[in-house]
């Protein structure tokens, strides 16, 4: 299409991110089609996070423009780094290759999750050694050259990136012949599967070994705070497999609708990548969930709380409210070390919080089934 409306020499910038050698791709076809038009094509990778994107674009760590190393293509990224220049210093404008700048991405964001993954290695050897791992964290993160971003254990990184970003790097590796780097990879997803499946398992051994029939209140849903977005969020894999337990749940998020919710629980995984009205419900086990709009409706009567995203307003809920209104004994599963262990404790809550010292009450359960 652009081929087609192009009447002068054109810049094509990449935004999306992409496997390594796509400007390539793009490039082949504008010069196939070209009638003589000049194109560049640039890889201008994007850095934002969800819940603080505008931050992030208005003082971003870096910009990275990769582009092709002769003349034309200098030229373009001196374009494109004069439109940066207005609001980024000039020293975090950083130009590179366009192979650098699209594996760049993946990279960084590869690096990011394993960052994630390590930690919440290091929870399920802090819960078996009687370490906490927000101590650990911290001293570690203190050394400069790790620093403290990025260190907080959890039920599991979700997104629409990680994953996927990893996925394609893993693909990529195999397809230039690198197993070994491949696999190296492979195992920041498996671990992360891995903290889900042992926060499942967790629950399940410590309310006697099942869940089948007992109401679990599920306290978040959305992969992180101050979004509404449930793609890949751990809280569809913890759901599912007290599901499959035959577990009661009532959910409450502050931003997710019932309709994702409902949608979330009965496709299959990537289906979410499907137009929506191909997507199959399955009413039977929907018949298990309700969707609540307040904590302390999804928590009344309930035999257990699992904590999955770290919404504010969960640190300040009325716990001693919620345990007069619950089964006994009663239940807090923390998958984001958000409540304050000690004083839940006291009230007299049974209390497991991923990666700090357990309970009496769980220490001889077994943490994996
Ligand atoms: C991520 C990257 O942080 C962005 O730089 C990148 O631009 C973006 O992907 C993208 O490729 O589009 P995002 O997915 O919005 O951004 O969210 P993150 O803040 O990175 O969080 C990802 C997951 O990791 C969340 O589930 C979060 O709860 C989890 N997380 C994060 C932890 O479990 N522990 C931490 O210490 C940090």
């Amino acid at each position: 299409m652009i081929a087609d409306v192009s009447k002068s020499n054109k810049i094509v910038v990449e935004k999306s991110t992409v496997p390594v050698k796509t400007a390539e791709a793009i490039e082949k076809i504008l010069t196939h089609n070209s009638k003589g038009i000049n194109f560049q094509i640039l890889s201008n990778p994007e850095f934002l996070a969800e819940g603080t994107a505008i931050q992030d674009l208005f003082e971003p760590d870096r910009v990275l423009i990769g582009g092709r190393e002769t003349p034309e293509g200098q030229k373009a990224i001196k374009a494109l780094r004069d439109v940066y220049a207005h609001w980024v210093p000039m020293d975090r404008i950083i130009c590179t290759n366009l192979w650098s700048a699209e594996l760049s991405k993946l990279a960084a964001n590869a690096f990011l999750a394993q960052r994630i993954s390590s930690v919440n290695a290091m929870s399920a050897l802090c819960e078996a050694t009687g370490a906490d791992v927000s101590q650990v964290s911290h001293a570690v993160g203190k050394d400069t050259r790790i620093g403290p971003k990025f260190l907080n254990a959890s039920v599991g990184f979700g997104g629409s990136c990680f994953q996927k970003d990893i996925l394609n790097l893993v693909y990529i590796c195999e397809c230039n012949g690198l197993p070994e780097v491949a696999n190296y990879w492979k195992q920041v997803i498996k671990v992360n599967d891995y903290q889900k499946t042992r926060f499942v398992n967790r629950i399940v051994s410590s309310m006697f070994n099942t869940v089948s029939g007992k109401k679990i209140a599920i306290l978040g849903f959305a992969f992180k705070k101050d979004t509404g977005d449930t793609r890949e969020t751990p809280a569809i894999d913890v759901c599912k497999g007290l599901l499959g337990d035959k577990a009661m749940l009532s959910i409450y998020d502050p931003q997710v609708s019932e309709e994702q919710i409902q949608r979330d629980l009965s496709m299959n995984k990537f289906d979410w990548d499907h137009p929506v009205h191909l997507q199959p419900t399955s009413p039977s086990s929907m018949k298990q969930v309700s969707v609540v709009w307040d904590a302390y409706a999804a928590t009344k009567d309930a035999h257990g709380i699992c904590i999955l995203t770290e919404w504010d307003e969960f640190k300040t809920l009325d716990y001693q409210k919620i345990y007069d209104n619950m089964q006994k004994p009663a239940f807090v599963f923390d998958g984001r070390n958000i409540v304050d262990v000690a004083k839940l404790r006291e009230i007299g809550f049974i209390v497991y919080s991923i990666g700090k010292p357990l309970d009496e009450w769980l220490k001889d359960m077994p943490a994996v089934a």
